[in-house]
């Protein structure tokens, strides 16, 4: 009975406000009466501190909301993994607040090494860490968030399994948060900053996106995957076509796909840009996924909501609601897709994939296929992959390439444990990692003898391939595709491979051909709950707790707060790096060994940008300095900062695409960045900038990034006065030539909300913040 009475009080706590939701859809709907509206503006409207103000407030009157309004969200949770929670307590701890205002949990997921095996790396990464987790650990018992230890799972997949509920909206301090949209929650990657905006109850702030609506039609069968419908999605909109949208699942094929395979669409969307993605609230699959995980009330109350009539129905779009655009996607005639290298929305259908490796002259044979992940670690995918795998033991044949298994969860990694899964997987040669981001994350000790800089490829069920990614080695070409693609294939070695149509030579002479892969959704015997020592700290704050910091260490350094803005324009700033090409956050702010230094911000400063390519000396992290001396990125940087110089970067189109990673907006300015220009932003990263008092500008003419280099020196005309109220417009940079007397005016765009405004005088979000709260 007690154990009931305990389940049944931690549901309760993870249950979403569903009356005070409804109540709040009313008030929405009394304000636009006449409106249908998508489930995705359903679930944010009624997160709205104010409705009123957000939606009528500049809107020509509620009619013109989409791109247009400032929302300013509360949302009901916050979750956050260990590599960005550390920048966010620092944050939060300076704010003296004794708990958060809405529940929130840390996950540690993203620190641990996979090399020899979950039973080796995992002690091994929790002796490395220690400090870290203590840190997390202790600011968590002090602050009543829910710590889940290294271990238990990576963020998404415990999310998806203990917290996300349709109708929820969530923060997230990492960018595949939208991954819970699987299970109908509103759910956003951000950067710490933001997260403390909720988890101090201030009001967080949104653009209202535009909202996509993905069709589909038809039903999945035979080698397609949910993970098909993403990697085809993400090679139509390009990393691109989901900024400022939310990507909104409609049709008749909804009903067709198991919850978490709506969470692994829902998980890449994050490749395209998109704020978030999201799922109706579908009973054929989330009613039995919320049961088997201990969520029968929340099922219960959900179902009761979605049996209201239509505009009151918190849980489905009106009948009428219109999207800003529509893509359609046949489910039984989408075939598997491969996507890569190198960026995610480079997709190829499986049956041209051969002819691609061919003619871009791909390797033809690839050293390791991983699957798993917070993207593909279902109980579906295991028990497919494990279908291919069993078939091919039969046969008496063994992976020729490395196999790795990432569990996301101890409820899934015990799960399939107990059903015999993961033994079929190991009797194969498979190595299973730590239930971690591991090799997802750059967190791999590669032991294949793989060079650094050699040309080399593998094939993952991840969601992201920027080069550098998985194991440091900017030459590693890593194909995303389906896991039980990336596991057939893995039994050849060859990416030249199809599974469909190929088949394996035997030791006999005959050829062995893989049939496709038959799984169970849910396992017939519920999940198992696995190690007790994996589950999380209660969520009661405890006052009394000291937070562990260490002032000697190298891996936590308290936060000082920023300089703010002059009183006046900005003079003298000089161009640090033009940067060329692509530059995500992994450029700005690189993973891997890195990831050590994430509460340390001079420390981890010494990465800043090593990943660009200088449009100057045409190198990577190779810039000179005004007297021509040759320097890497952070050098000059600092020396910049110790003569100092504040500086910009110049850069080309979705200037920091790809993570929430914070960093990469802190580094720059805590080593003296006050501007960056470039062509177009990632939305989470402008963001960012503008939290750490960073201005964020966009060439007017995209022409004019021609005329820059580094070195030049500008200053800004009429910046400060934009500053007092904010707005959209332009405004002029002036740039005097560093290699001659010329200068010339650069028109510049800027986007920024009063508010925002306000972070960037006041030095930072937090700066502001404080204020507040000391005033
Ligand atoms: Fe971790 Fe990779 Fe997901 S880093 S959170 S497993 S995208």
């Amino acid at each position: 009975a007690a154990n009931v009475d305990s389940e049944a009080s931690s549901v309760s706590a993870r249950t979403p406000p569903y009356s005070k939701l409804l109540r709040r859809l009313r008030a929405v709907r009394t304000l636009l009466p006449t409106r249908p509206l998508t489930l995705a503006e359903k679930i944010l409207f009624s997160h709205l501190d104010n409705p009123e103000e957000s939606l009528l407030e500049g809107t020509n009157n509620g009619a013109d909301i989409r791109g247009n309004a400032t929302l300013k969200l509360k949302p009901d949770r916050v979750a956050m993994q260990d590599a960005s929670a550390q920048m966010a307590l620092l944050q939060f701890m300076s704010c003296g607040l004794p708990a958060t205002a809405v529940p929130a949990s840390i996950h540690c997921d993203h620190m641990i090494v996979g090399e020899k095996g979950a039973d080796v790396d995992l002690p091994n990464s929790i002796t490395g860490n220690k400090e870290v987790y203590d840190f997390l650990e202790s600011a968590a018992k002090k602050y009543g968030i829910e710590f889940w230890p290294p271990g238990a799972g990576i963020i998404h997949q415990a999310v998806l399994e203990n917290y996300a509920a349709p109708g929820l909206m969530m923060l997230g301090t990492d960018s595949h948060t939208p991954n819970a949209g699987g299970l109908g929650a509103i759910a956003i990657g951000v950067g710490g900053a933001d997260a403390v905006d909720a988890l101090v109850d201030a009001p967080w702030e949104l653009k209202a996106p535009k909202v996509r609506g993905v069709r589909l039609e038809g039903q999945l069968s035979g080698w397609a995957s949910p993970k098909d419908v993403i990697l085809n999605l993400a090679g139509r909109l390009t990393v691109r076509g989901g900024t400022g949208y939310i990507i909104e699942y409609t049709g008749p094929g909804v009903q067709s796909l198991s919850c978490t395979g709506m969470a692994t669409i829902c998980n890449m969307g994050a490749e395209m840009g998109a704020t978030t993605s999201i799922f109706p609230f579908t009973p054929s699959s989330h009613v039995p996924y919320l049961r088997s995980t201990h969520r029968g009330s929340i099922a219960d109350q959900a179902a009761a909501i979605a049996s209201l009539p239509g505009p009151h129905n918190l849980l489905a779009a009106d009948s009428g609601a219109e999207y800003d655009e529509e893509v359609v996607i046949n489910l039984s005639e989408l075939e598997p897709h491969v996507n890569g290298p190198f960026t995610p929305d480079l997709s190829t259908p499986l049956s041209k994939f051969k002819d691609a490796v061919r003619a871009n002259h791909w390797p033809e044979t690839f050293g390791a296929g991983l699957i798993g992940s917070c993207t593909n670690s279902s109980y579906a995918d295991m028990t497919r992959c494990e279908s291919l795998v069993k078939q091919a033991s039969d046969a008496g044949l063994k992976p020729k390439a490395d196999f790795f298994i990432t569990p996301g969860s101890e409820q899934i990694r015990a799960t399939v444990d107990r059903d015999g899964t993961m033994q079929t997987f190991e009797q194969a040669g498979g190595m299973v990692l730590a239930n971690a981001c591991g090799p997802c994350i750059g967190q791999w000790s590669r032991t294949d003898g793989v060079q650094k800089g050699e040309d080399n490829a593998i094939f993952t069920s991840y969601n992201r391939n920027f080069p550098g990614r998985n194991d440091g080695n900017r030459k590693t070409m890593n194909f995303l595709a389906s896991p039980e693609l990336v596991t057939a294939m893995s039994y050849s070695g060859r990416t030249d491979f199809n599974p469909m149509t190929d088949g394996i030579d035997l030791a006999d002479g005959t050829k062995f051909r893989f049939n496709p892969p038959s799984g169970t959704d849910l396992p017939s015997a519920g999940f198992a709950t696995g190690n007790p020592l994996f589950q999380p700290t209660p969520p009661t704050p405890d006052a009394t707790v000291t937070i562990a910091i260490d002032p000697e260490s190298d891996r936590l350094a308290v936060l000082e707060p920023f300089d703010p803005f002059p009183q006046g324009d900005l003079n003298g700033l000089k161009v640090l790096v033009k940067v060329k090409g692509q530059c995500t956050t992994d450029t700005i702010s690189a993973a891997g060994p890195w990831l050590k230094y994430k509460g340390h911000l001079p420390n981890i400063s010494e990465n800043t940008l090593i990943g660009a390519v200088c449009a100057d000396t045409g190198a990577v992290n190779t810039v000179l300095d005004v007297d021509g001396s040759s320097h890497t990125i952070p050098e000059l940087a600092s020396r910049w900062k110790s003569q100092g110089q504040t500086w910009l970067v110049v850069a080309e189109h979705n200037y920091g695409e790809g993570s929430a990673r914070e960093h990469a907006a802190l580094q720059p300015r805590y080593l003296g960045a006050r501007i960056i220009l470039a062509k177009s932003f990632a939305r989470i990263h402008e963001t960012n900038l503008k939290k750490q008092g960073v201005v964020p500008l966009t060439f007017a003419n995209e022409a004019d990034y021609d005329k820059m280099a580094g070195c030049d020196e500008v200053s800004t005309e009429g910046l400060y006065n934009v500053l007092q109220n904010g707005g959209s417009g332009e405004v002029n940079l002036l740039v005097k030539k560093s290699q001659s007397a010329e200068d010339f005016r650069v028109p510049v765009k800027f986007n920024l909300s009063k508010d925002q405004c306000g972070f960037i005088l006041a030095g930072s979000a937090l700066n502001l913040l404080s204020q507040r709260g000391k005033s």
